[in-house]
């Protein structure tokens, strides 16, 4: 039926109308985050020269347009509205980084499925989202958006993501189109620039980077969407091998292809043509949509006289646009996703607590010296940091239609337990470049100014809660640092207040880990809270009070210093692992080897015990299953939920092997005293790896199994695979 419609339509289209559906326009007048903009747009989709838009900011725009569209183009084709719903819509969740240290897939899921629900009520079809890229740099802005360092997480993310997005059926009220993003290998970018180059191995790439990509595209994404980088020398926009023969021949891919903000505009950058050129390339590479350039509508034509391109090829992409239109429900109603409220009454409440549900899963507990969390009734409470109340830094990055006035600041949070003295305490930066880049109008007291001040009001406090870190603006897109230290500012608030001797509760909102060496030193706790939305407030003061026990772990390994980076858990052991006291192996003179907070860690306000491992058997094969048993017991007062997670190390293989890699995970709930029985099953499937001829498999040999409570500290066994 779908292809009998398509295929009617596409009788009638018109070189140019066919063209106008691959055009991807940002609305007139919209958050630019390129070079170029589009402009004329109504006029362009009136003459069908448009197939989607985004960056639109009413939902009564939209639906002036789809009327442009419908009733006065000659087709009546209708437009795909899409925008970048990243963590929410009207509800702002924790950043996707924050939400993957829940590591629980099923409220990640209900997430997106909200965010869904809020951005179809508001008249958009399609979600730039999820986005997938693995990365091991804490330099680049962009970790904020992931979901951490390890491809096995990222792909169970990727998949509950797609599903919440899309639920069963994208046409049904509620659902929109997925977009996985950035194919590929966006978060890989030499030093952790933004758009900067790549150069990885094939064994790499997929055996770290292409994972998640791929569970997402297993999941039926609809869509997907190119990287601005380029690979081993061929831009992501432009690569038929990644896009033809990767994605769509051995992945079976058989959703649209768009290219990211002025992608092939940039191929130009890059040093491989013209628009005309660099439009032929990306079009022959497999890309379907183009965004923003306006490459293909202005210059396919030329391509296809001088044969550079084929009417096959401009056909194959239209009518893969229009499939998607299709799939969403557009040509049955048009305005679907644009009539009355899909979100239903109560709906906001829902989403709420929802929100202060992910935004206490998040949060991880770093440190917590003598128990000075949770806080008692009755201490005296200083608040200071010039984030404790600041609604847009608690939102995080990417919040395009998030409802700044329901954002909940730690201070409001705080503020709703007990009477709190409150300060800002310092200036976000005192970088004046730095301010002016991230557009921070610089307080006009000085820091030290600023400082006084909150050494006063601590000093009348029994604990100081610090609530520093990183403006929105400081990560997400275009925001990579070189140093990735506390802000010369805010350290010097925090030296000032430990100075007084008062117990400082150190509350970070940040999109990416810091270095934190010193304060993991000094202050007497941590809480990693990142940028977690419109219920930050309440779920800091929850914790802060005992009244819900941290849980999160950590999805990105937390450097001591920049100069480790990339520093993570599945790294090689080279040939010369570190031995203490041994000058001649790979390590640094001034810094271990080791990160400051490991992938996995996370502390809980009780105290678990996890038993030694017990095997069924000490060998399997291929049609067998191994099973490893662990007791966990909470052995402290509290009740409070674990994170059992299961590493595996390949001990003899044909290549070289990560030290360890995560398998499997069971996320536990244990009264206090309570013990649980917790069972693997590992199969060959969890054995497989690509070797130096790209074959997936598994070799026979020694392996060892790791299970614990965070990637370093395990308790081990060794068991044997046998063909
Ligand atoms: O979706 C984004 C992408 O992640 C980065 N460049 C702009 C796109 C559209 O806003």
């Amino acid at each position: 039926e779908r292809k009998l419609f398509i295929d009617a339509l596409m009788s009638k289209m018109t070189l140019d109308e066919k063209l106008g559906q691959l055009n991807l326009l940002a609305w007139d007048g919209s958050l630019q985050t390129g070079a170029a903009a589009n402009s004329g747009v109504s006029e362009k989709v009136k003459n069908g020269l448009v197939g989607g838009l985004f960056n639109i900011e009413s939902k009564s725009t939209r639906m002036e347009i789809q009327k442009l569209a419908v009733e006065q183009s000659r087709l009546g084709i209708p437009i795909i509205f899409a925008q970048d719903v990243i963590h929410g819509h009207r509800t702002v969740f924790p950043i996707p980084l924050a939400l993957s240290c829940s590591w629980d897939t099923e409220l990640i899921e209900r997430t997106a499925r909200a965010a869904a629900t809020e951005a179809a009520s508001d008249g958009i079809d399609w979600v730039f989202s999820p986005m997938v890229d693995v990365s091991r740099d804490p330099r680049w802005g962009r970790v904020a958006e992931g979901a951490g360092e390890d491809p096995y997480l990222g792909s169970l993310i990727a998949k509950a993501m797609v599903k919440g997005y899309q639920g069963e059926d994208m046409a049904q009220p509620g659902a929109v189109m997925a977009c996985v993003k950035h194919f590929a290998l966006y978060g890989a970018g030499e030093s952790g620039r933004d758009y900067n180059t790549v150069d990885m191995s094939e064994i790499k790439m997929f055996q770290d980077y292409l994972p998640p990509y791929r569970a997402a595209v297993d999941a039926g994404v609809g869509s997907v969407m190119t990287a601005f980088n380029d690979i081993n020398g061929v831009p992501a926009t432009s690569n038929k091998w990644l896009i033809d023969d990767v994605l769509r021949k051995d992945w079976g891919f058989d959703g649209f292809i768009a290219t990211d903000y002025t992608a092939i505009r940039e191929m130009g950058a890059h040093g491989i043509g013209d628009l005309e050129t660099c439009s032929a390339l990306a079009l022959d590479a497999g890309i379907d949509m183009d965004m923003v350039s306006e490459g293909f509508v202005n210059t396919l034509k030329n391509s296809l006289e001088k044969g550079t391109v084929s009417m096959d090829e401009i056909d194959q992409a239209c009518r893969r646009v229009l499939e998607a239109k299709y799939q969403l429900g557009l040509f049955d109603d048009p305005f679907l996703r644009l009539k009355d409220n899909i979100a239903e009454e109560g709906q906001n409440e829902e989403f709420m607590n929802l929100a202060l549900e992910a935004a206490r899963k998040s949060a991880v507990l770093l440190k917590n010296e003598s128990s000075v969390l949770p806080l008692t009734k009755g201490q005296k409470i200083a608040v200071v940091g010039p984030l404790a109340d600041s609604k847009k830094a608690t939102m995080g990055t990417w919040v395009l239609n998030g409802d700044t006035s329901q954002v909940i600041t730690v201070l409001e949070g705080l503020r709703k337990r007990t009477a709190v003295s409150y300060v800002k305490g310092a200036r976000l930066t005192d970088d004046e470049a730095l301010a002016k880049l991230i557009g921070y109008p610089m307080d006009e007291q000085s820091s030290e100014e600023l400082i006084e001040e909150a050494i006063e009001v601590a000093t009348f406090a029994d604990v100081v809660v610090a609530v520093l870190g990183e403006s929105a603006v400081m990560n997400g897109e275009a925001a990579s640092l070189a140093d990735i230290n506390l802000q010369a500012s805010q350290k010097e608030l925090l030296q000032k207040l430990v100075e007084t001797g008062k117990p400082v509760v150190l509350v970070l909102l940040t999109g990416r880990p810091l270095t934190l060496e010193w304060e993991d030193a000094n202050c007497a706790a941590i809480l990693q809270c990142w940028s977690a939305g419109s219920q930050t407030g309440n779920a800091v003061a929850d914790i802060l009070y005992g009244d819900f026990n941290p849980s999160g772990k950590l999805t990105m390994s937390f450097p001591r210093k920049v100069g480790q980076v990339p520093v993570y858990y599945s790294m090689k052991t080279t040939g010369r692992p570190f031995w203490e006291g041994v000058k001649y192996t790979s390590r640094y003179l001034d810094v271990p080897n080791t990160p400051l907070y490991p992938f996995g860690f996370g502390l809980s306000y009780t105290s678990f015990d996890v038993s030694d491992i017990q095997l069924d058997k000490n060998a399997f094969a291929e049609n067998d299953t191994l099973t490893a048993t662990i007791n966990l017991t909470n052995t402290g007062e509290m009740a409070g939920e674990e994170t059992v997670q299961l590493y595996l190390r390949d001990l003899e293989a044909s290549v070289t092997r990560p030290r360890k890699e995560l398998k499997h995970f069971q996320k536990v709930f244990l009264k206090p005293g309570e013990t649980k029985t917790v069972r693997f099953k590992i199969t060959v499937d969890d054995l497989m790896f690509y070797n130096s001829e790209l074959e997936y498999q598994a070799e026979a040999g020694e392996f060892r199994v790791e299970i614990g409570l965070n990637s370093e500290s395990t308790k081990t066994a060794i068991f044997e695979f046998v063909d």
